[in-house]
C-alpha cells in the first residue's frame, strides 16, 4: 500500500522549523491572527525572483526602511530607486516595481488586489508571483510553483521527464496537494523544505517530513531529480567601456535607456556589446585614452560579457560628447549595476 503525502505533515514540520525571514509572519503569529503586509510580501517576492534569500535580505531591509509603505515607494524618484536596486540584477524588475507601486498608489488607494487574476494584471507580476502573493498575503489556495516546488514534486512522485517540459505535470502534482487550510503557510513550507531539506544536492531525506511517501527516496533517485533538458552554452559578447575622470574627481556617467538590458541604470559610456569583434565606438570625450590590461567579466542570463576598459583624465572645461560628469559627493559605486562596478574596480585596481 502506497502512502500519499499529506500537507498536514508538512505544516506540522513548518510550525517547528519555519525559517525566520524579515518579510515573513511566523506560523505562531499567523495562527494568532497577525496578517502579513501585502506590500512587504509583494516586495520580497519581486526581489526573490532569480535571486537567493541571502542576496535579498539587505536590499529588503534598505527598501522597507526607506519606503515603509507602497505610497512612499510610489512617490520616490526613479533614479533613487534604481540606485537602491543596483547590484540585485534583472533591472526590469525595479522599473516594473515602481510602475506597479504607482498604479497601486494612484488607482487603488495603496491596496493590493487579492486574486491571482487581478494581481497578474499589474506590472511585473507573472503567474508565479501572483500565486505567491495571493497565497502568502491573502491566504488563498493558489498553486505556487517555483524551482523549489518543482524539485519537491519531481521527487515526491519520482517524475523523470525533464524540465521545462515537465512543468505542467509538476504543476498538476502541486495543485493536487495544495490545501484549503493554511494555504499561505503551506506555500512557504514547500519553499522552506526545498531550501533546507529537499535541496538540489545532498537532500537530507532522513529528516524530511515527507520521507515516507516520497517515491524518489524509495527508488534512490532523489539526488538526480528534477531532470533538466541541457541548455545551450552561453555565447561570449565583447565591448568597451570608457571611464573618464575629470581633474576635480568627477566621473563621466550615462544613464542607459529605459528599455533593454540594464535599462534605467547608470553606467559608463561605451560600445554596444557584440559577439565578434568589439564594435568601434567613438570615445565619449576627447582625451588621451589608455587601455587597461585585463577585462571586466560578467555573466548575464543569456551571455558572458567581456569588457575592455579605457580610462582617461580630462581637464575641467572640456565638454563631453556623451553622458555627464557626476561630482564625487553625488556618486557612490554602490549605485552602479555589478558589471559597471567591475569595470570601475579594474580602473582603480580594486
Ligand atoms: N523564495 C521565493 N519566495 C519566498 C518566500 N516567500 N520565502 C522564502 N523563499 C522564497
Amino acid at each position: 500500500m502506497c502512502e500519499q503525502a499529506d500537507p498536514e505533515d508538512l505544516l506540522n514540520w513548518y510550525d517547528r522549523h519555519a525559517r525566520k525571514l524579515p518579510w515573513r509572519v511566523a506560523p505562531a503569529a499567523r495562527a494568532a491572527g497577525v496578517r502579513p503586509d501585502p506590500y512587504r510580501v509583494w516586495l520580497s517576492e519581486i526581489m526573490l525572483q532569480q535571486t537567493t534569500v541571502a542576496a535579498v535580505r539587505d536590499y529588503y531591509e534598505a527598501f522597507t526602511s526607506a519606503w515603509p509603505r507602497v505610497q512612499d515607494l510610489a512617490a520616490e524618484e526613479d533614479a533613487r530607486v534604481m540606485a537602491a536596486w543596483a547590484g540585485l540584477g534583472y533591472y526590469a524588475r525595479a522599473r516594473n516595481l515602481l510602475k506597479c507601486a504607482r498604479q497601486i498608489s494612484q488607482e487603488r488607494q495603496g491596496r493590493f488586489p487579492e486574486t491571482e487574476a487581478e494581481l497578474q494584471g499589474l506590472p511585473g507580476i507573472g503567474p508565479y508571483t501572483a500565486a505567491a502573493i495571493a497565497a502568502i498575503a491573502f491566504d488563498r489556495p493558489a498553486v505556487v510553483v517555483d524551482g523549489n516546488v518543482e524539485r519537491v514534486m519531481a521527487r515526491l512522485h519520482d517524475i523523470h521527464s525533464p524540465l521545462p517540459g515537465a512543468k505542467p505535470e509538476l504543476t498538476e502534482a502541486a495543485a493536487a496537494l495544495t490545501p484549503q487550510q493554511r494555504p499561505g503557510d503551506y506555500a512557504q513550507a514547500v519553499m522552506d523544505l526545498g531550501a533546507t531539506i529537499c535541496t538540489p544536492r545532498n537532500p537530507a531525506c532522513g529528516i524530511c517530513p515527507w520521507r515516507t511517501p516520497c517515491r524518489a527516496r524509495q527508488n534512490g533517485s532523489a539526488p538526480e531529480l528534477p531532470k533538466k533538458t541541457p541548455r545551450k552554452p552561453k555565447p561570449i559578447r565583447i565591448g568597451t567601456a570608457f571611464i573618464a575622470r575629470r581633474v576635480d574627481g568627477a566621473l563621466l556617467l550615462e544613464r542607459r535607456p529605459d528599455k533593454g538590458l540594464l535599462g534605467g541604470m547608470l553606467g559608463w559610456p561605451g560600445s554596444d556589446w557584440a559577439e565578434s569583434a568589439a564594435p568601434a565606438t567613438a570615445p565619449p570625450i576627447r582625451a588621451e585614452w589608455k587601455t587597461l590590461p585585463g577585462e571586466a567579466r560578467h555573466t548575464f542570463t543569456h551571455f558572458h560579457l567581456r569588457l575592455t576598459v579605457k580610462t582617461a583624465l580630462v581637464p575641467m572645461e572640456r565638454p563631453p560628447v556623451r553622458g555627464s560628469f557626476v561630482a564625487p559627493e553625488d556618486f557612490s559605486s554602490k549605485d552602479l549595476p555589478t558589471v559597471m562596478r567591475k569595470a570601475l574596480d579594474l580602473a582603480i585596481g580594486g
